[in-house]
């Protein structure tokens, strides 16, 4: 069988949907940094701009497109294809999130963030695929998920039922291409907290689905003080990224101390237990009258739990 890792990166094309921010800046620099040329794509025509510089001579293309449309992903693999002629590796990477719990969430959000999150990596999917099972080279499709796609988080309960179905998405995708015998690995980014601006997500948001959970405060305040105390640069992430690439591994989980709330909450599974409440201890809103029926707290598995949850 012909060989399908992606170990040799150097003149190969590199896609990276939400490339004008955070770790989709980080991942397309390292691609440039490889000697791969690069298209991005993202609502962020500044922030692509700024990637663009940031990439210096690398051969590049920046391509304004809203993942959560499928015309506009379409138009992304025929500009890509059209100027480079191929595409080698895929990172479905935009997201947005929300914050609040599940009973007042707003229509609008689940809209939002399904869209983006979710439907914009099965977009991705769909145009990318098929023209990489045509072009018969070696591939590779990256999906950024979360470790909010592995664990429930109180608060987050839309940010994680779109990473939870990314995660699901990209194991049903490499089954499918490994029945296939196609050329085409798939890898799962599940990082925790990375200082980004994904809690600022609203920045992006289209006016006409801005309506927020009422109760999101909170929540949103501790999502913030984690983000921006994250351990793990958005740097080192795309640098663990490309490592898995190159590797052919599936799972990317840059956060170590997150693998212990995964086996809890399959524990919890296999077990038929209650489900262990993992959410970060540190700045927990208040409680709720809900709260402390049924559900217990994890043993701490994260020490303070700042900067290494998702
Ligand atoms: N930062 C974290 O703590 C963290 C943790 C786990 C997973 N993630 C995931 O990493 C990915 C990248 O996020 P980030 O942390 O770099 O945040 P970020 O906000 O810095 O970057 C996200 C990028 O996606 C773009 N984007 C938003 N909506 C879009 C749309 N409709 N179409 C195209 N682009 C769009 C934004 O303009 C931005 O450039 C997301 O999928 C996020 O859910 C982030």
């Amino acid at each position: 069988m012909e060989d399908s890792s992606l170990d040799d990166l150097r003149g190969k094309v590199a896609v990276v949907t939400g490339g004008g921010s955070g770790i989709g800046r980080e991942l397309a620099l390292a691609c440039a940094r490889e000697g791969m040329r690069v298209a991005l794509a993202d609502v962020d025509e500044p922030g692509m701009a700024e990637t663009t510089r940031l990439m210096g001579a690398a051969e590049s293309l920046a391509v304004r497109c809203d993942v959560s449309k499928e015309s506009d992903v379409e138009s992304l693999a025929a500009d890509a294809y059209a100027r480079f002629g191929a595409v080698h590796l895929l990172f479905n990477n935009a997201g947005v999130a929300v914050c609040g719990p599940a009973w007042t969430t707003t229509a609008e959000e689940w809209q939002w963030v399904l869209g983006v999150n979710l439907m914009g990596v099965a977009h991705g999917i769909r145009a990318f695929v098929p023209r990489m099972l045509k072009q018969g080279e070696a591939c590779h499709v990256v999906n950024t998920a979360s470790a909010a796609g592995l664990i429930s988080v109180a608060g987050s309960s839309i940010y994680c039922v779109s990473k939870h179905a990314v995660v699901t998405l990209s194991e049903c995708l490499a089954h499918e291409l490994g029945r296939e015998g196609a050329r085409i690995g798939v890898s799962v980014l599940c990082p925790a907290f990375v200082p980004t601006g994904i809690h600022e997500s609203a920045r992006n948001r289209p006016p006409e689905l801005a309506t927020d959970n009422p109760l999101g405060e909170p929540y949103a305040k501790m999502v913030k003080k984690a983000v921006e105390s994250g351990r793990i640069s958005a740097a080192e992430i795309a640098t663990i990224t490309l490592d898995a690439v190159k590797a052919g591994r599936f799972y990317v989980i840059p956060h170590a101390k997150i693998k212990a709330l995964v086996e809890m909450r399959m524990q919890d599974i296999v077990q038929g237990r209650a489900p262990t409440d993992s959410t970060p201890r540190a700045d927990d809103p208040p409680p709720t009258p809900s709260q402390g029926r049924g559900n217990k707290r994890a043993p701490s598995p994260l020490g303070e739990g700042r900067g290494e949850a998702p």
